[in-house]
């Protein structure tokens, strides 16, 4: 199951003891409090659990209203609202048109070249309609699966819309994954079509995404029928006539208007894909009423949305689960305007972001503590030299955010004006559930603090015990939530072991967490094999094993290491096949092996996967059972005092590791 208890988080005692030191607060302002969404009386009124979360959900539109709220009978599968039918797109677009906003604009889009489009409310209308009405026309059926792999354009939300208005569950891919890693996903879900684009612009150039599809394909055992192209960099593309479509003449063929269809509140709406303990990465499945209810509730308390007025910036891409929630769902259910941005945030400037706040007026930003340390790292003089002041609210997600960067984040970038949110979630929740309430909760730099109304969370011992105020544990959730994941795709064991038979009856969320002397909630990273890199999920035996499928490696060991931007850092540990070993020796030949195993890592999972160290070793810790310490090896990647050995079956090896690594020629950390 993936927790021991000598294998815990790194850091975790560290957390622990910091946290007795001076805690900052910052309480709400008068201002802010008086116009805020949120009000304290919310917690009240979620007393009443089912109740609360129907009102929530009434807030949707429904084609048949619900009258069942939950049904948990068959746990841990739970059923929200589930004899209500609704559609996604209708709720994301249709009815704010209906409702006399057409006009209103739902996207403003900045390409990396600087680039632009608007989209109102009434074009995205027209735009998902036809995708939806090109989907039919290539034979995809309600309930079919559609892969998407797209760069961060306009057509990723329409693909993601139109996919829902014909109820055809989407699994988006990240486009930093590799055509391995799509491979791997576009089979498990069997996908009968792929929206994908000839590339993206990434660091002023562009970067291609149809061959990875087609290497994707090239296996020739999927259940892909076509493949949707979008024009986007004009690169040239490799073309399978009959398979291949191009998106844009597929939509100028297709009709303007399409009937959206109302599904059961428990259809799938999508599949997104997180790593887990194993090498195999898991399909986490939402379905539509009640993870709608959750994205438009949370989105409209914890970032305070005025869809009239605010211009909101959720700079996460779609392949991720914010990217689903907090840019698709969240702000288009509440009819929000908001900027989407393609590219990164050193391109053409470091001042990139900032200039886009200044530009469009952005209000509300909701970005991960890895960006704000960078920018930390880049000085205050290069957001200062940009008009800031149309900012009211800030928000963080991905990971724990360090005090230091929560207060620079409000004091630099927020002018000491604006609330910051420190929201926790995962994949698997759908959407925020701990989180500050703005203008109601004196906020904690460093602690997401309160479940949010409707949510109940507790931090437990082994045992499953409740821990008291000062003590720290793991983080449970208690209760379902209507966002709660309804399953991994094709895998209901997996399901059940890794979520609800830890703490049975309980979700165990496989974050360590504290609750500091006034009950609040510091989480404390993950107490399983997976890192958190940059705020994006890796998992240690993923890598593992894409390193041992090169003929090189014999072995390897891989830790996420704490590091100052990231969060975490992957190092890997790896043993040699004697023949490689030699390779290695040779002077000037050791950096070659490095380089070609990070380079096999990121063609079997993606970039991101990349170690930022391998360690050639001769050895590894390993108990008596033959279970890799990764707390020792993790010692060895921090540079500290390697911990408690005993359990090592061979107390030597550390001693190995350590005078290996000081030898020349090995890859310094
Ligand atoms: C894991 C979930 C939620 C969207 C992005 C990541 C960590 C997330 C926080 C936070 C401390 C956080 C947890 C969680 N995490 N937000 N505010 N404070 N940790 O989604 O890839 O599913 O990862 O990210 O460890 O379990 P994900």
């Amino acid at each position: 199951m993936g927790i021991h208890e000598a294998d815990t988080a790194a850091g975790t005692g560290e957390a622990l003891e910091n946290l007795s030191d001076e805690i900052r607060r910052f309480p709400p302002s008068p201002e802010f409090a008086v116009q805020a969404n949120a009000k304290a009386e919310l917690y009240e009124r979620a007393a009443d659990h089912e109740g609360f979360w129907a009102e929530q959900a009434r807030a949707l539109t429904w084609e048949t209203p619900f009258t069942e709220v939950l049904d948990f009978s068959a746990a841990p599968r739970a059923r929200w609202f589930a004899d209500g039918r609704l559609n996604a797109a209708y709720n994301a677009v249709d009815r704010h048109v209906a409702a006399g906003l057409g006009d209103r604009v739902a996207i403003h889009w900045e390409g990396e070249p600087g680039d632009t489009r608007t989209i109102t409310y009434a074009e995205l209308q027209g735009e998902v309609s036809r995708a939806a009405n090109a989907l039919v026309a290539l034979g995809v059926d309600t309930g079919d699966r559609v892969a998407i792999y797209l760069p961060m354009i306009p057509e990723a939300v329409v693909a993601m819309l139109a996919c829902a208005r014909i109820g055809a569950p989407h699994s988006v891919v990240f486009g930093g994954f590799s055509a391995e890693a799509l491979h791997t996903r576009i089979l498990d879900a069997e996908a009968s079509l792929v929206i994908t684009a000839d590339g993206g612009y990434r660091r002023g150039a562009a970067a291609a995404l149809k061959p990875a599809v087609d290497g994707a394909l090239a296996h020739g055992d999927t259940a892909v029928r076509h493949v949707l192209v979008v024009r986007r960099t004009g690169q040239d593309v490799g073309w399978t006539p009959g398979r291949d479509v191009w998106w844009e003449e597929s939509l100028a063929a297709a009709a303007d208007v399409h009937e959206p269809v109302a599904v059961e509140a428990e259809h799938p709406l999508f599949i997104l894909y997180t790593s887990g303990t194993t090498g195999k990465p898991k399909g986490i499945f939402h379905t539509t009423g009640g993870y709608l209810t959750q994205a438009a509730y949370t989105h409209r308390v914890v970032f305070d949305l005025k869809p009239e007025t605010d211009v909101y910036w959720c700079t996460a891409d779609v392949g991720w689960v914010t990217g689903h929630t907090y840019v698709t769902y969240g702000p288009l259910l509440n009819g929000a305007t908001q900027l989407l941005y393609e590219g990164t945030p050193d391109t053409p400037t470091k001042g990139r972001w900032w200039e886009l706040v200044e530009k469009y007026g952005v209000t509300i930003l909701y970005t991960a503590p890895t960006a704000i340390r960078t920018f930390m790292k880049w000085g205050d003089g290069i957001p200062a030299a940009y008009d800031l002041s149309s900012l009211r609210l800030l928000g963080s997600v991905g990971e724990p955010i360090n005090p230091e960067a929560w207060v620079w984040y409000r004091h630099v970038i927020g002018g000491d004006r604006t609330p910051v949110v420190d929201t926790w979630w995962q994949t698997e929740t759908g959407g925020i559930m701990i989180s500050p309430l703005p203008g109601v909760t004196v906020a904690k730099p460093g602690s997401a603090q309160t479940p949010l109304p409707g949510v109940r969370a507790e931090v437990v011992d082994e045992a499953g015990e409740p821990v008291g105020n000062g003590r720290g544990g793991y983080l449970v959730l208690t209760h379902p939530w209507p966002g709660m994941l309804r399953g991994i795709w094709g895998d209901e064991q997996r399901f059940k072991d890794t979520y609800w038979s830890r703490f049975p009856g309980r979700y165990f969320a496989g974050d360590g967490a504290k609750k500091d002397d006034d009950g609040d909630i510091w989480l404390l990273g993950r107490v399983d094999d997976v890192m958190n890199i940059s705020g994006h999920r890796l998992s240690t035996t993923e890598i593992e094993s894409a390193l041992v499928s090169h003929p090189w490696v014999a072995e390897a060991a891989v830790v996420g290491a704490s590091d100052p931007t990231t969060g975490q850092a992957v190092v890997a540990f790896v043993i040699l096949r004697a023949d490689a070993v030699e390779r290695a020796d040779e002077p000037g030949e050791g950096g070659d092996v490095v380089a070609t195993l990070r380079g096999h890592v990121a063609a079997e999972i993606g970039p991101i996967a990349k170690p930022r160290s391998i360690l050639i070793v001769a050895e590894l810790p390993k108990t008596r059972s033959g279970k890799i310490m990764r707390r020792l090896l993790r010692d060895v990647a921090e540079q500290r005092a390697v911990g408690d050995v005993t359990t090592l079956a061979d107390t030597s090896v550390m001693e190995l590791i350590r005078v290996g690594l000081n030898q020349p020629g090995r890859d310094p950390m």
